[in-house]
């Protein structure tokens, strides 16, 4: 059976990025236009995922408010005449069903997943983390090659990789490949290791397929870092048990951008922004202007 379902953790605190985030999730800061969850819920949509799990938590309710059908708007937006935004709200009807459950304690990304062991049940399933964009406008394919990978493979867990420079590896887990190639065969991964100690550039990219057989992992996997219960160690500990896992590289235009902390963050708007069609050219200007550079 294809796979179909996809959870999007989005229960975290966004701490890096406090005030901004006290009362609102991060996930819905936006990124030039759009809050950075719907680029996420597009991308799963576009390669044809028809169930999504979001793990909320408290103070998440903007989350669920932002996929619903608002009729009220729409009905405004037609008798004040401004039918021309109507296109704006069309994300809403993207053929893909919601569904909801709560992380009731924040025990880390592993412990959130865990969270939809009762939905996803005993079949394969995408995990793709709320915060992090792939690819400019998220017009990535990069999930549909790796269900093709999990596949072909019969994996236990394929991950996306983005090549990252060696002082950023201290903030990613490291694949430690045992092939080469844009899908190759994972040996281990190394969480956030010194650049001495890395055994490659290639830093986990926010997008993961699992096999079920993860959930048994979390269950026994003892938190780590921070208190936190890892979906990193779980990963390994599959493993350890003779999963295998796999790779798929982001390729040139996939870059990722995360926006849980600031320099990422505005650098990832400031992006998207002066791609934007009808705003970038202006915003261009001002930029330029702003750091005395001569126009183009
Ligand atoms: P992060 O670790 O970057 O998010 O998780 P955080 O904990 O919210 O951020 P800081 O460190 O406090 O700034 C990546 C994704 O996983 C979700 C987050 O909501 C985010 O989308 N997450 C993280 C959970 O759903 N539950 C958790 O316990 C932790």
């Amino acid at each position: 059976m294809a796979i179909d379902i996809a959870v999007v953790p989005v229960a975290g605190l966004g701490t890096r990025l406090l005030p901004a985030t006290k009362s609102q999730p991060k996930e819905m800061l936006p990124v030039g236009r759009k809050p950075v969850v719907q680029y996420v819920v597009e991308e799963l949509a576009r390669v044809g995922l028809k169930r999504l799990l979001f793990v909320t938590g408290p103070g998440k309710a903007s989350i669920e408010n932002h996929f619903d059908l608002n009729g009220e708007l729409i009905q405004t937006l037609r008798e004040t005449g401004k039918e021309e935004l109507l296109a704006e709200l069309e994300f809403e009807r993207a053929a893909m069903q919601y569904f909801y459950t709560r992380q009731r304690q924040l025990l880390g990304l592993g412990h959130a997943v865990l969270c939809a062991r009762p939905f996803v049940g005993q079949q394969p399933f995408v995990v793709a983390l709320g915060d992090s964009i792939i690819g400019m406008h998220a017009e990535s394919d990069v999930v549909r090659r790796m269900t093709r990978c999990f596949e072909e493979h019969d994996a236990a867990a394929v991950i996306a990789f983005e090549e990252v420079s060696p002082k950023e590896v201290s903030q990613y887990g490291i694949a430690r490949p045992r092939t080469s190639g844009d899908v190759f065969e994972i040996a281990d991964l190394i969480e956030k290791p010194s650049p001495d100690e890395a055994p490659s550039n290639l830093a986990i990219a926010a997008r993961y397929v699992l096999s079920p057989a993860v959930f048994d992992a979390l269950a026994t996997t003892t938190p780590g870092k921070g208190g936190e219960i890892q979906l990193t160690d779980a990963i390994r500990a599959m493993l350890r048990q003779g999963g295998r896992a796999y790779g798929v590289r982001l390729t040139g235009g996939e870059r990722r951008y995360d926006i849980g902390n600031f320099d990422a963050y505005f650098q990832a708007f400031v992006e998207f922004a002066l791609a934007d069609p009808r705003h970038g050219a202006a915003l261009r200007r001002h930029l330029e202007d702003l750091l005395h550079v001569p126009h183009a």
